[in-house]
């Protein structure tokens, strides 16, 4: 570990030369928006990874982290792992786009509903926003409504009807979109008396992150309220399981939460970074989705179908929940520790596999910012405003050596 005096900024040369470049080809601003790293703030974190192993990164300038980001959530076995890599590769090597089907998108499905009770049918495509607009669309046809109830702060991908990015965006395409505030009963109550006569269904996250806030789940009164509103009037359940799929529960989220939903949207963690996502449905809503035309060129690339497959089948095997959990367990009670002893009075909020950690009193975010600087400069990635990912590769060496780091991190903050 480096104790971070030897460093001017968190990026080295190379990684200033690339921003330097990135600021006059790329547009900037909220284009990328957490996938730049100055979502983070300026010099905080690293921003240009050269390549990756396991959970660990190595940027542009040599320079080695732990990585608590798993590439936003993709990376649920760890960077690169072996057999994912070896069954994309193989793949690869026969055929990745042909003019039909690949027999892989059929293994990928096959497995998808196998492992998932109660969906009958599964529609592979790449992106997490790719689905959740797929999703919309069934729920609007196999009830013959038009209004899609989500919640405040909600991020459900790039599709302009759900975007959180209002530019560009015309009114009418947000029209049927209502948004209520989470957890809140009565805002609820009041949208639903408004909507209910054309109300077509719910997308739902199992968690609220949004950055910069506690992570929440949603309150038992919340999924009780969506449940009797279901029974009323016939409305679909979206669960937009893209960004906490296969790290809340042993499979979909929604076991976790404890319910049925009619609509699964998977992505993210799906293919351990190679890119694929699904929507899952029950055998009710595969009429209407019979209906919709649903394509793109590259939906069909076998390589990362057969790397989604691959991912799924190790997931089962190894029990790679429960070792991404107890890792994230381990994790929270040495950083809880670490900012006890330092002084620092921190919230560390989620699932110990997607953890939030904001610190006290920080409305400017100067400590937040400053502690994963520290980190950075020693060698660990934790993000002051989102919440991080576990994966199956953070083994205990690498979580004491990131406790270590977090120590001389906090160390290294301003207390107040
Ligand atoms: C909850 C949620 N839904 C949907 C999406 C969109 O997925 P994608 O970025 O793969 O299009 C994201 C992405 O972060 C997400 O977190």
């Amino acid at each position: 570990m480096s104790d971070g005096s030897d460093r001017g900024r968190v990026d080295g040369p190379a990684g200033q030369e690339l921003w330097r470049r990135a600021d006059a080809v790329l547009p900037g601003g909220a284009v990328y928006l957490s996938r730049s790293a100055r979502f983070a703030g300026d010099d905080v974190q690293p921003g240009f990874i050269a390549e990756a192993s396991g959970c660990r990164v190595t940027d542009v300038d040599g320079r080695r982290y732990i990585d608590f980001l798993c590439a936003n959530g993709p990376i649920l076995l760890g960077y690169r792992h072996p057999e994912v890599e070896e069954a994309v590769r193989r793949q690869a090597e026969r055929a990745d786009s042909a003019s039909f089907f690949p027999p892989a998108l059929v293994d990928l499905a096959d497995l998808l509903v196998e492992k998932t009770p109660g969906m009958a049918w599964a529609v592979p495509a790449k992106n997490g926003s790719d689905v959740i607009g797929l999703a919309g669309r069934v729920a609007r046809v196999a009830t013959g409504r038009e209004t899609l109830v989500v919640f405040d702060r909600a991020y459900h991908g790039f599709d302009p009807e759900f975007a959180l990015s209002p530019a560009g965006v015309p009114a009418a395409s947000v029209s049927k979109l209502v948004r209520v505030p989470w957890n809140d009963l009565d805002a609820f109550d009041r949208a639903m008396s408004s909507c209910q006569d054309d109300l077509a269904g719910f997308v739902l996250n199992p968690l609220d992150q949004f950055p910069l806030r506690d992570t929440a789940p949603p309150s038992p009164g919340l999924l009780d309220a969506i449940s009797a509103m279901r029974e009323r009037t016939g409305a679909v359940l979206v669960i937009d399981d893209v960004r906490a799929g296969l790290r809340l529960a042993e499979g979909p989220s929604h076991r976790a939460l404890g319910i049925e939903p009619d609509l699964v949207c998977l992505g993210k963690s799906l293919g351990n970074g190679h890119p694929v996502s699904a929507l899952l449905g029950t055998e009710a809503l595969r009429a209407a989705a019979r209906q919709i035309n649903f394509t793109a060129t590259y939906f069909f690339t076998a390589a990362a179908l057969r790397g989604a497959e691959r991912t799924l089948q190790v997931y089962h095997r190894d029990g790679a929940f429960h070792a991404l959990w107890r890792a994230g367990e381990r994790l929270r009670e040495g950083l809880l520790a670490a900012a006890a002893k330092s002084g620092h009075r921190i919230r560390y909020t989620g699932p110990p596999s997607m953890p939030t950690l904001l610190f006290e009193d920080d409305a400017k975010l100067e400590r937040g910012r400053r502690f994963s600087r520290e980190a950075a400069l020693r060698g660990a990635i934790f993000h002051p405003t989102l919440n991080w990912f576990l994966s199956a590769a953070h083994d205990d060496a690498a979580i004491d050596e990131a406790i270590g780091i977090a120590e001389a991190a906090f160390d290294a903050t301003p207390v107040e």
